[in-house]
């Protein structure tokens, strides 16, 4: 992944627009004619529920992927990047039958399943992607990626997509497309995350709510390790096997259950034992994030943050030490920033093995943290790492 794009995440969109619009001047020789936005998403609970029909609560970012881009008379199609080197071009009757292990990959995905949609109604066009939030961080720049293209592709195109169909768009193209088997929570929580909320996506029937998190009260840090693995995608599938395997040989002692969020703890502590070591540590840690996220839900609705938080940090022990995601240095983010007097929990976000921690701490106690986050990260790992304060984000739109 690019070093440079991680200080991206300081330039306000309004600022990034603006340039983004002279690059693709340079790069095409006209202007964009319409440019749109899709934000990133940072997950607070509900660590690798998803892909297990658990309940997840995440919240958007106000940072994401801006996607300008201006039909063609043709039926060819440019994608550019601004954070990337080099430009692709790729033929509307002549779309690529798999993945080339390129960021293309993914608006490529999203533009297979809206030509299908489009037919002869889908003009060549050409796209500048670009944003302000780092890339392969956990903060869920590919369901970003994806959301922004399903909306221009749809607006461009007349596909007339319902924003539920847009999402699931997504969705199918980073699943069917780049082949990662992902859960349903980072394209829902791009497309239907609200500020001052936090989404309570049911992974099981994709159905959601918005439960209020007071910005004047708790904000939210993001801590970024640096740390990129270009394992992750590998290891992330081998999570979601281990977790089938866990639900295959619990299935038949849990009735009617059809996920390994349906099976309950008793019935998990009762046969545990017939797992396999590892697939046992794995299926422990979903059942007690299933009961961890209800307490937290039920502590935001009872606004007792401080036990939230205390799920949260819960969380990471469970992620470090039965999942198998943590790394040395998202540890050392997560025990410093819950040292820091206010901090009320701290926890990896996104699939793990590197991206960035996420910090939930009272509004009164952010002077200072950034810094002494900083210095303690910076004592071990000899560099200091990004700390941005987040707030959230209306969601996916066209930016005038
Ligand atoms: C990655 C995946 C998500 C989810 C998280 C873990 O970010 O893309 O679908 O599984 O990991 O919670």
């Amino acid at each position: 992944m690019k070093e440079g794009s991680q200080n991206a995440s300081r330039l306000p969109l309004a600022d990034l627009v603006g340039a983004h619009e002279r690059e693709f001047r340079a790069r095409f020789g006209a202007g964009p004619s319409r440019v749109f936005f899709a934000p990133g998403r940072v997950n607070l609970m509900g660590a690798h529920l998803d892909y297990n029909g658990g309940p997840v609560m995440p919240t958007a970012l106000h940072a994401g992927t801006v996607v300008a881009l201006r039909p063609r008379a043709d039926r060819t199609v440019r994608l550019a990047s601004t954070l990337e080197p080099g430009e692709h071009e790729i033929e509307l009757d002549a779309l690529p039958l798999g993945p080339i292990s390129s960021w293309i990959d993914y608006p490529v995905g999203v533009i297979r399943e809206l030509a299908t949609l489009a037919g002869r109604e889908a003009s060549g066009i050409d796209l500048l992607f670009g944003g302000n939030l780092p890339i392969g961080a956990g903060l869920s720049s590919s369901a970003s990626i994806c959301v922004a293209t399903a909306l221009a592709l749809d607006r461009t195109w007349g596909t007339q997509l319902t924003d539920r169909d847009i999402v699931e768009a997504a969705l199918s193209a980073e699943r069917g497309f780049v082949g990662v088997q992902c859960g349903i929570m980072d394209p829902y929580a791009v497309g239907f995350a609200r500020p001052g909320h936090l989404l309570w996506l049911d992974c099981k029937d994709a159905s959601f709510e918005h439960l209020p998190l007071d910005p004047d009260q708790v904000v939210i840090a993001v801590a970024d390790t640096g740390v990129r693995r270009n394992l992750a995608q590998g290891a992330f599938n081998q999570r979601v096997e281990e977790c089938q395997r866990a639900f295959s040989a619990l299935a038949p002692h849990a009735p009617g259950a059809t996920c390994l969020r349906d099976v309950t703890i008793e019935v998990f502590d009762a046969y545990e034992h017939e797992l396999p070591a590892d697939v046992a540590r794995r299926g422990r840690h979903v059942v007690e994030e299933v009961a961890r996220t209800r307490v937290a839900r039920r502590a935001l609705l009872d606004h007792d943050l401080a036990v939230f938080g205390e799920q949260m940090s819960a969380a990471h022990r469970s992620l470090a030490d039965l999942f198998d995601v943590s790394v040395p240095e998202l540890d050392c983010l997560v025990d410093a920033s819950l040292s820091w007097e206010g901090v009320l929990g701290a926890r990896l976000t996104g699939a793990g093995f590197g991206g960035c921690a996420v910090i939930l701490l009272r509004s009164d106690a952010r002077d200072g943290f950034e810094s002494y986050l900083a210095r303690s990260f910076e004592a071990t790992f000899g560099r200091a790492p990004e700390v941005t304060f987040f707030e959230g984000d209306p969601g996916p739109r066209e930016l005038s």
